[in-house]
């Protein structure tokens, strides 16, 4: 097995390793892929500012997101199919962040269920939620989530209808995947992947199949998010739904500051500012450039984290200095439970953590908790000086 120094080399590997339609579904933005590209590049344009001289020792990591303790501010984000690439993806990942110390946010379309993932690890994880028509669903997800003793609800607002990734619907991407000439052709040089889902039974969507109603086809993403999706969301529903959990909240899908001050309005704990890894509107910023604006609406009133785009200790570094209190990897931590399992899943932290605690230092700087602007350099205009 290579030596694993960077995200990179675990991608790498992953590529290998897992049938394409699940790689190709990781790997994909929307329409042109523009934001799902930015969402990186743009990390790119901000500078560290090198500081010398300055006592670097006992460097901390540790730090706090919505008053739970983390080692680091990064959480493992949500990630639908997860169980796909790797088999028992979510309940491997979750032991992964347990041991690591951050939190583990399983998708509403995971593989595991709720109560796999529960019953085979020991801390409480995020549930996350996306907003479906089916009121008694909700209400029974949210039920299942307090008796898995999830310690937050994450309501994902952006995706009332799913971003075309073009990748996804050429491979006719399901779980488990449908069987013709081209996938099984792909599957059959995949064989650690096949010797493991042969091992488990768990194949579908673990929180949907038997729990759905009206759900025709609960193996294809695209028709079960079609049919099942509430296209007509509003703030309104959003807070009856926030009404369906009694614990920590997290409003997902946050691009704007006026969506951001609505989300303070429902009484979110936190929000997330993120255009879903560039796979919903395609032509949006990246979320790093959408930070600032946000953050200058809500003031301390609400937590604010970020995901989208972050594949190095140094991207959560900036992210962290511009304001944001706790950050998620979700590509970063795939690339690992595809190529290795648990155990990738463990190296993609100690990467992102070994990167975050040593440039750092050689910013100058000790503690995660006392980040700031200080140490970027941000190009004029990076936040937005828009016409409009
Ligand atoms: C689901 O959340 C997806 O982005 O595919």
């Amino acid at each position: 097995m290579p030596m694993i120094t960077e995200i990179e080399d675990l991608r790498r590997i992953y590529k290998r390793r897992v049938p394409k339609m699940f790689f190709d579904y990781t790997e994909s933005g929307s329409w042109t892929e523009q934001t799902f590209r930015e969402n990186s590049s743009d990390f790119d344009k901000i500078y560290l500012r090198q500081r010398v001289a300055i006592d670097m020792e006992g460097r901390k990591t540790a730090s706090k997101m919505i008053g739970q303790d983390v080692a680091m501010p990064v959480a493992l984000a949500p990630v639908g199919l997860t169980g796909m690439q790797h088999f028992d993806g979510e309940i491997k990942a979750a032991k992964a962040a347990e041991k690591f110390g951050v939190p583990y946010s399983l998708s509403t379309m995971s593989i595991c269920s709720i109560e796999d993932v529960a019953e085979n690890t020991s801390k409480p994880f995020w549930m996350q939620v996306y907003t479906l028509k089916d009121d008694d669903f909700m209400q029974r997800l949210f039920d299942r989530a307090k008796a898995a003793k999830c310690s937050a609800a994450i309501i994902t607002v952006d995706l009332q209808l799913l971003g075309q990734r073009h990748k996804d619907v050429k491979n006719g991407l399901s779980a488990p995947p449908k069987l013709t000439p081209a996938s099984v052709a792909n599957m059959m040089t995949k064989v650690q992947w096949g010797l493991g889902m042969l091992q488990t039974k768990r194949r579908f969507f673990g929180n949907i199949v038997g729990h759905a109603k009206g759900v025709k086809d609960p193996s294809s993403l695209t028709s079960w998010t079609a049919q099942a999706f509430d296209q007509s969301l509003n703030w309104d529903r959003i807070r009856e739904f926030s009404k369906m959990w009694d614990g920590p909240l997290i409003i997902k899908g946050i691009m704007d500051p006026r969506d951001a001050l609505e989300a303070l309005n429902v009484g979110a704990d936190a929000i997330v500012v993120s255009n879903h890894g560039g796979r919903q509107l395609d032509g949006a910023l990246s979320s790093i450039r959408a930070l600032e604006p946000i953050l200058d609406a809500v003031g301390d009133k609400i937590e604010v984290h970020l995901d989208s785009g972050i594949r190095s200790g140094q991207d959560v570094l900036k992210a962290l200095a511009m304001g944001a209190k706790g950050t998620y990897i979700g590509r970063a931590y795939v690339y690992g439970l595809g190529a290795k399992g648990q155990q990738g899943v463990t190296d993609a932290l100690n990467v992102i953590h070994k990167e975050l605690e040593m440039s750092m230092g050689l910013c100058g700087r000790t503690d995660v908790k006392t980040l700031d602007r200080d140490i970027l350099m941000v190009p004029k205009g990076f936040s937005g000086d828009w016409d409009a």
